[in-house]
């Protein structure tokens, strides 16, 4: 196969894993990255991309991310998804197990690999089932599951609830090296509930998830990880509580990593008020205080890395009373902008570390040779126009669902551009790429 180089040319490039910040060309030889420097020939190249004024960054990595395929390809499948992802600027994403059947057996994530080959636009992980049918019982052959392609184990949606398990999972995911991601909800404390427990919920007339649902798991977890030396990965952590114990945790040396979502740190459950159905998901929204907890602690270092937990729904499960709507939202396409909008643009984060939280640390926690730009690495690159201002449209999404609280938000910075492997999987109208060497590029 003829292998085509693709100059990106005068882009700023950031990339926080080598502590790169600088005008300069990246030449990229088929998939891999073959040279990084500000003088390159552009007759070295087959394609040209013009990258001036444009942010380029490692593909953006998300690991956690709900694609819905196979059984509930009514809410997304492995294309739409997975061009969804592309369209927000990911490059990579892994995908959570709850799909039907459950991603619990080798054979499972063996055909899913298979399938991805085929149909996913970016690149795909797989998350294998902590327990048989996300039952909380019986722990899943970890090995078989390993080598078939799985990088981490998760009963997300559903919560590992017994202590006897999760120290199971956590000595035999150790012995891997992979990960536990958790859903932290104790279930004899978030039984029947609907949103966050305060004045919203009794506002409402529902009942309220407290914090302290979220914190006993977490803090289960961080013993038995201490015990086991496993390592507990936090997913979507959403309380001022959790972000406590993970601090003293990480300061104790204990094996344990946290993701946030956008929304938990944007949102309150004051916008279950405006935005109903679509700004419900578990964990919850929280209180203003949370959010600033989870700002601090992502600012910190102490949250390793942002996470969206696109969980689409259709209009059918979501257009319906408060206490029978779905859990969750997509946020594979707003993550980005919202990020850029209102954690760099406010400055909670610096532009380096919140490509960070969206790159080389979510790769690391995952074990992922990936998140950096350096030769001979996978040419996986975002370019990003940072001045440009956009609104929310849930109409545009290439996800096949809708479900958003950021609807009408008006945002600036977004992705222009996404490359897998070196080719490029989308690219909006505002980008220049030229064929140069139209012999080889067909
Ligand atoms: C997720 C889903 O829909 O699969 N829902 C959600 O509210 N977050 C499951 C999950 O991530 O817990
Ligand atoms: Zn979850």
């Amino acid at each position: 196969m003829v292998k085509i180089k693709t100059l990106i040319k005068d882009g700023m490039v950031v990339d926080p894993a080598n502590n790169l910040r600088k005008t300069t060309n990246i030449l990229i030889n088929g998939n891999t990255v073959e040279k990084i420097h500000p003088k390159i020939n552009p007759r070295e190249a087959d394609v040209v991309i013009n990258a001036e004024d444009k942010l380029v960054v490692p593909g953006l990595i998300d690991l956690h991310v709900h694609l819905r395929d196979p059984g509930q390809t009514h809410k997304e499948d492995l294309a739409t998804g997975t061009m969804a992802a592309a369209h927000g600027g990911f490059t990579s994403v892994a995908c959570m197990p709850n799909t039907t059947p459950v991603l619990d057996t080798p054979e499972r994530v063996k055909t899913l690999v298979q399938r991805l080959k085929k149909e996913a636009h970016v690149n795909v992980f797989p998350v294998a089932a902590v327990t048989k049918g996300l039952e909380g019982e019986v722990v899943t052959d970890f090995e078989g599951l390993k080598a078939a392609g799985a990088v981490a184990f998760s009963d997300d949606g559903k919560v590992v609830q017994r202590a006897s398990i999760m120290h199971e999972a956590l000595k035999r995911a150790e012995a891997l090296s992979l990960p536990i991601c958790q859903h932290a909800e104790d279930a004899s404390l978030s039984c029947g509930t609907v949103i966050n427990e305060g004045e919203v919920a009794e506002k409402l007339g529902v009942k309220g998830d407290p914090d302290i649902s979220e914190s006993v798991i977490i803090a289960r977890d961080i013993v038995l990880a201490a015990r086991t030396g496993g390592h507990v990965h936090v997913g979507h952590i959403s309380t001022e509580r959790g972000v406590t114990l993970v601090r003293r945790a990480k300061q104790m040396g204990i094996k344990v990593t946290a993701e946030v979502t956008p929304h938990h740190l944007l949102l309150t459950d004051e916008y279950v008020l405006k935005a109903g159905p679509n700004a419900k998901m578990r964990p919850p929204l929280r209180t203003q205080r949370d959010v600033e907890a989870l700002r601090q602690a992502l600012a910190d270092g102490i949250i390793d890395c942002i996470a969206t937990d696109h969980a689409p729904h259709a209009a059918e499960e979501k257009n319906v009373d408060l206490a029978d709507a779905a859990n969750g939202i997509v946020g594979l396409e707003t993550a980005l902008g919202l990020v850029l909008t209102h954690l760099v643009g406010e400055k909670v984060l610096s532009l380096e570390d919140a490509i960070a939280a969206m790159t080389y640390k979510p790769a690391s926690i995952l074990g992922l040779d990936k998140g950096m730009l350096a030769v001979g690495k996978d040419a996986d690159i975002t370019v990003i126009d940072l001045n440009k201002k956009w609104t929310v449209d849930p109409e545009a999404f290439f996800s096949k669902s809708r479900n958003t609280p950021f609807s009408g938000w008006q945002l600036t910075g977004k992705p222009v551009l996404t490359m897998v492997g070196g080719k490029v999987v989308w690219s909006d109208e505002s980008i220049n790429i030229e064929v140069v060497n139209s012999d080889k590029v067909s």
